[in-house]
């Protein structure tokens, strides 16, 4: 048989910063209670002429360039989004375009904030089966897009980017134990109106907007995240202490801080960019990985746990022998 072993990530953030101070300006807010409950501190805004395929793009190359492969070679694209430039083609098609290749697939893959794991999740399995051979597998959102401004308890917690990574599936008897060891994913929607847009194509013919019962989201998530975590553990028959890094979504510094004790994995294994990002929903994983692998805390070897929560719910872990 064959795995999937991660050859190089990448992330593009579009350059306009918005801080919580700027945020004080046009919203009802304060920089002390966003960084006291949420530890955010800036997001970046995409520009009206950037789409999300525009950052996956970016990303996209920065994956490439890191795993020292051309975008030729590439023969699966799975791309996860909240917020694609248009209701069809999916964006994953659009990528396919822009990086001037036509072999192989390309879809989009929606769970909301948990859709990178999924899609490494999707990834590897399709790789198992023959379905590819070398996948980019991106996370991208211009989340910006969907935020009602006038909404003070969801506006302040979003922001836009995309991260990548390069999968190559190998012989399973190659690299040792390197390569996604185990996915493990979850759903219900029963609790879809906790955390959900209202409009859509279907629905209203047009995009709408985040809703959130902020208070709500935050009791399941730890438990949530816990669960599949541990799973993902059991599932690759490898023992928590064995962790080296854990890159969980980023949507808020005290649900990380909750799942990590709960998890018991210390603060000093845990990436969290939450306060320069914000959440960025799909893009949160792949770009704390990105940021973690060039500043030289993941290295080769490592055993790195991906995790997410988000709208559906949806919630996915994966455990990845770097
Ligand atoms: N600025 C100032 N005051 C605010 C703001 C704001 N931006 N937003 C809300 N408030 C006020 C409220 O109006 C309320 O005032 P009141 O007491 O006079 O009514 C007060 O602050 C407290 O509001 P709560 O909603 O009770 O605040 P809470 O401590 O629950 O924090 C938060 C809100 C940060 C949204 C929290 O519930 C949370 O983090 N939830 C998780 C949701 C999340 O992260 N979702 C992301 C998407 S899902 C995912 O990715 C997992």
């Amino acid at each position: 048989g064959v795995k999937s072993v991660v050859r190089g990530v990448g992330h593009y953030l579009p350059k306009n910063v918005v801080t919580n101070h700027d945020l004080e300006k046009k919203v009802d807010t304060t920089h002390e209670w966003i960084v006291q409950r949420t530890g955010i501190e800036q997001r970046h805004i995409a520009g009206e002429d950037e789409q999300t395929s525009d950052l996956a793009l970016g990303a996209a190359k920065n994956a490439l360039a890191a795993a020292g492969m051309d975008a030729s070679e590439i023969d699966l694209i799975v791309l996860a989004t909240t917020t694609p430039d248009r209701t069809f083609p999916a964006t994953a098609a659009l990528v396919q375009e822009k990086l001037g290749i036509t072999q192989g697939s390309a879809f989009d893959i929606q769970a909301v904030c948990s859709g990178f794991v999924y899609a490494v999740a999707t990834a590897d399995s399709y790789m198992k089966n023959g379905l590819g051979t070398k996948a980019l597998v991106i996370g991208a959102e211009t989340f910006s897009r969907l935020l009602d401004w006038e909404d003070r308890t969801t506006c302040v917690l979003f922001g836009d980017g995309a991260g990548a990574m390069v999968l190559e599936a190998v012989p399973d008897d190659t690299e040792g134990d390197r390569g996604v060891l185990s996915n493990c994913l979850r759903s219900n929607g029963e609790h879809w109106e906790k955390l959900y847009v209202d409009g859509g194509p279907s629905l209203t013919q047009s995009v709408g907007f985040v809703r959130m019962e902020g208070k709500e989201v935050f009791r399941h998530a730890v438990g949530m995240i816990s669960d599949v975590v541990e799973g993902a553990f059991e599932k690759a028959n490898i023992e928590p202490s064995e962790l080296d890094w854990f890159v969980p979504h980023q949507a808020n510094k005290r649900i990380i801080d909750g799942a990590g004790k709960k998890l018991k994995i210390p603060a000093d294994k845990v990436i969290v960019t939450v306060d320069k990002h914000a959440n960025t929903s799909a893009a949160s994983v792949p770009m704390a990985l990105s940021i973690g692998v060039a500043d030289g805390r993941i290295k080769q070897g490592d055993l790195v746990m991906l995790e997410a929560m988000g709208g559906g719910f949806t919630w996915g872990a994966s455990l990845v022998r770097w």
